[in-house]
C-alpha cells in the first residue's frame, strides 16, 4: 500500500446498517444497555480496561520459523486486508506529520455510528504493539476478539469472520507478525465512545448473541475449489462485513449461505455494498466467473470497474491474491441462489433499442437525457456501454441497478478515481460533479442511467440526493 492508496481512506466505516426486525436481538441490545447502565450504578465502569500483562516477550523470544511459513502468513494478511485497517492515514494528525504511515502501526479511524474507533498498532514492537502475544493471546483476539487481559475488541475488526480461519493459517499469521514485520514504537489514540459503547465489557453479550462459533467446515457435498473460495469469503476476505446486510445491534445478518441474507447487500460509511448472490438484475447473476475472478485482480472486469470503498479492497488486498484462489471466490460466489432480488436488465427490449438511436440524435426528451449527453456521454457513451479498461459500462451494471443508491449519489458528488494496481490498467478519474449539477439534476440524470439502455431500476428522488449529501457534509 502507497500513501495515496491510504489518503483516500482517512476513516472507514463498516457499521451503518440498516434496521431489521430481529426480536432476540432487540431484546440483548437492549440487555446491552441495561447492563451497561446497572454496571455504571455500582461503580465498576473503570477497572475494566484491560493492562499489559507484564510476561516476556512471547515471539520475538522464540526460535525464527521458517522462511515459507513467514510468506504465508504474509500472503494471507493480504487475503484478510490487516494492513488496509491497521495503518494510519497519511494526514491522521499523528505526531511525526508528513512521514508516510508506518504499516499495521494502527491508528486509522474508523466511522461507526457510535463514535470513531481507532485501530491497533499490531507490529511486534512489545509496549505499543503486540510483542508480548503468545499464539494462543493472538487466535484468541482474531476470533474471539478478546484481546490479552480481556479486553473486548469492538466488531469493527471482524472477528466474527475471523473466527472461522483454520488453525494452520492462524499459525502462518502469527509466524509473519512476529517475524516479518518490523516493530513500530509508537502509541495509537485511545477509542473515546460515548456512553454506553465505552463499556467494552457489555460486548460479551453481543459476542454471545452473534459471534459464531467454530472454525470453517468443509461441505462434503461440494469441491475442493468451491469450499477454498467459501473459506477465503466468509473468513479471511471478511467480505460480508460489507456485503451483508446488519441488524439493529449493527450485527451482521448472517455469516454463511445459511442465512437468507447473507452477502444481499449492505451499506456503511454510505457506501452501498451490492448483492452477491445470483440475482440477474442487481447481483452477479449475469456476471460469468472470469469476469469476476478479474474484477478482483484488477477492479476491471466484463466492463465493470469498481468505486468507493471496494478500490481499497482491491488495491490492499485481492490484487495480491493468486489465481487459483480468485477462481475459487469467483466460483463460491456464482454458486449463491439468487436472493433478494431488484433491477432488470433487458439489452433486446425494443425501448431499449430506440433510447439509444434517439440519443445518438439528440432527440431525447426525458429528464436527466440532457444531463448525461452533456456530462456523462463522452466517458460512459451514448450507447451506455463506456470504454474498455477506461470507463465503465452504465448499461446492465449491476451496481447502478441496486437497491440502495447510496453509492451512486456519493459517487456523483465526490467523484472517483478506478484502482491503482500492480498488473490492471492505469487508473482514471470520474469527476465530482458537485460544483455543476443540482441534486435535481444529479436525481434526474441517475434516474435515466437507471431506465435506459434496457436498465430498469425504481427511480432516484431529489430528496434521496440531498440526504446522503447531508449524511456526508457535500
Ligand atoms: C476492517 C478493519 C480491520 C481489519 C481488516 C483487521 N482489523 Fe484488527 N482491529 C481493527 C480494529 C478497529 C481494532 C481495535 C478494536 C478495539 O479497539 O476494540 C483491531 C484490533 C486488533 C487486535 C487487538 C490489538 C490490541 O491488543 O488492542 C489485533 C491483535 C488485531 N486487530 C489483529 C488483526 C489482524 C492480524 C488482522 C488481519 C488478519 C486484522 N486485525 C484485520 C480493525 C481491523
Ligand atoms: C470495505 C467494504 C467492502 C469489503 C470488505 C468488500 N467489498 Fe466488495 N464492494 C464494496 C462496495 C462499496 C462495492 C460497490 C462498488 C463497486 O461495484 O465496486 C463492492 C462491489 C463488489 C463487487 C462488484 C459487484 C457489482 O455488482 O458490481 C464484487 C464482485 C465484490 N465487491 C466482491 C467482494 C469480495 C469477494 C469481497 C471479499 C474478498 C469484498 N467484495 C469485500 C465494498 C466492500
Ligand atoms: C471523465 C470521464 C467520466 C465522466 C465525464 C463521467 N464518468 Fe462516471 N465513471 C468514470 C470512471 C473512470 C469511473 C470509475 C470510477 C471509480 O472507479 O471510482 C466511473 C464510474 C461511474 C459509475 C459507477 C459504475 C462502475 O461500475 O464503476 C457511475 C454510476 C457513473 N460513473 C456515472 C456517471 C454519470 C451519471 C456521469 C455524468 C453526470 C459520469 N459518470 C461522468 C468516468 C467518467
Amino acid at each position: 500500500m502507497n500513501a495515496r492508496q491510504s489518503a483516500r481512506r482517512a476513516t472507514r466505516g463498516r457499521f451503518n446498517g440498516r434496521p431489521g426486525s430481529q426480536r432476540l436481538r432487540v431484546v440483548v441490545v437492549v440487555a446491552v444497555g441495561c447492563a451497561a447502565v446497572f454496571a455504571c450504578m455500582l461503580g465498576a465502569s473503570t477497572a475494566l480496561r484491560a493492562a499489559q500483562p507484564a510476561v516476556p516477550l512471547a515471539g520475538a523470544g522464540q526460535a525464527v520459523p521458517d522462511q515459507a511459513l513467514i510468506a504465508r502468513g504474509a500472503y494471507l494478511a493480504k487475503a484478510a486486508d490487516c494492513a488496509g485497517c491497521h495503518t494510519a492515514a497519511p494526514t491522521g494528525g499523528r505526531p511525526g506529520g508528513g512521514a508516510p504511515p508506518a504499516p499495521f502501526a494502527g491508528g486509522l479511524g474508523m466511522a461507526s455510528p457510535f463514535g470513531t474507533i481507532y485501530t491497533s498498532n499490531i507490529t511486534p514492537d512489545p509496549v505499543n504493539g503486540i510483542g508480548r502475544y503468545t499464539y494462543d493471546d493472538f487466535a484468541r483476539a482474531l476470533r474471539k476478539g478478546i484481546a490479552p487481559g480481556g479486553k473486548r475488541l469492538y466488531p469493527a475488526m471482524p472477528f466474527p469472520s475471523f473466527a472461522k480461519i483454520d488453525d494452520d493459517d492462524m499459525r502462518a499469521l502469527y509466524a509473519y507478525f512476529m517475524h516479518g514485520v518490523k516493530p513500530v514504537a509508537q502509541p495509537t489514540p485511545p477509542t473515546r465512545l460515548p456512553f454506553p459503547f465505552s463499556q467494552r465489557w457489555a460486548l460479551m453479550l453481543w459476542d454471545w448473541a452473534f459471534v459464531p462459533n467454530g472454525q470453517y467446515v468443509s461441505q462434503p457435498g461440494r469441491d475442493a475449489q468451491w469450499n477454498r473460495g467459501a473459506y477465503l469469503v466468509q473468513s479471511l476476505g471478511h467480505c460480508g462485513a460489507c456485503h451483508t446486510p446488519r441488524g439493529p445491534a449493527y450485527e451482521e445478518r448472517g455469516y454463511d449461505g445459511d442465512a437468507h441474507l447473507y452477502l444481499t447487500g449492505g451499506t456503511n460509511d454510505h457506501w452501498f455494498a451490492p448483492n452477491l448472490t445470483g440475482d440477474p438484475g442487481s447481483g452477479l447473476g449475469r456476471v460469468p466467473s472470469q469476469d469476476l475472478a478479474a474484477f478482483l485482480r484488477s477492479g476491471h472486469g466484463g466492463g465493470l470497474i469498481t468505486f468507493g470503498s471496494m478500490v481499497q479492497v482491491v488495491e490492499d488486498s485481492t490484487q495480491y491474491l493468486n489465481d487459483n484462489d480468485l477462481d475459487a471466490i469467483a466460483a463460491y460466489l456464482k454458486s449463491l441462489p439468487p436472493r433478494e432480488p431488484a433491477g432488470l436488465y433487458d439489452s433486446h427490449s425494443r425501448a431499449a433499442r430506440q433510447t439509444v438511436q434517439a440519443l445518438h440524435t439528440g432527440d431525447v426528451e426525458r429528464p436527466g437525457a440532457g444531463v448525461f449527453q452533456s456530462y456523462c456521454a463522452r466517458c460512459h457513451q451514448s450507447n451506455g456501454l463506456g470504454v474498455a479498461q477506461k470507463y465503465p459500462r452504465l448499461a446492465g451494471n449491476p451496481a447502478v441497478l441496486a437497491p440502495q443508491t447510496t453509492s451512486l449519489v456519493r459517487l456523483l458528488v465526490e467523484g472517483g478515481a478506478s484502482p491503482h494496481t500492480e498488473n490492471g490498467p492505469p487508473s482514471r478519474k470520474m469527476p465530482s460533479f458537485a460544483d455543476r449539477l443540482s441534486s435535481e439534476e444529479m436525481a434526474q440524470v441517475l434516474t435515466f442511467i437507471r431506465n435506459t439502455w434496457g436498465n430498469s431500476a425504481l427511480p432516484v428522488t431529489t430528496r434521496d440526493v440531498t440526504s446522503v449529501r447531508s449524511a456526508i457534509h457535500k
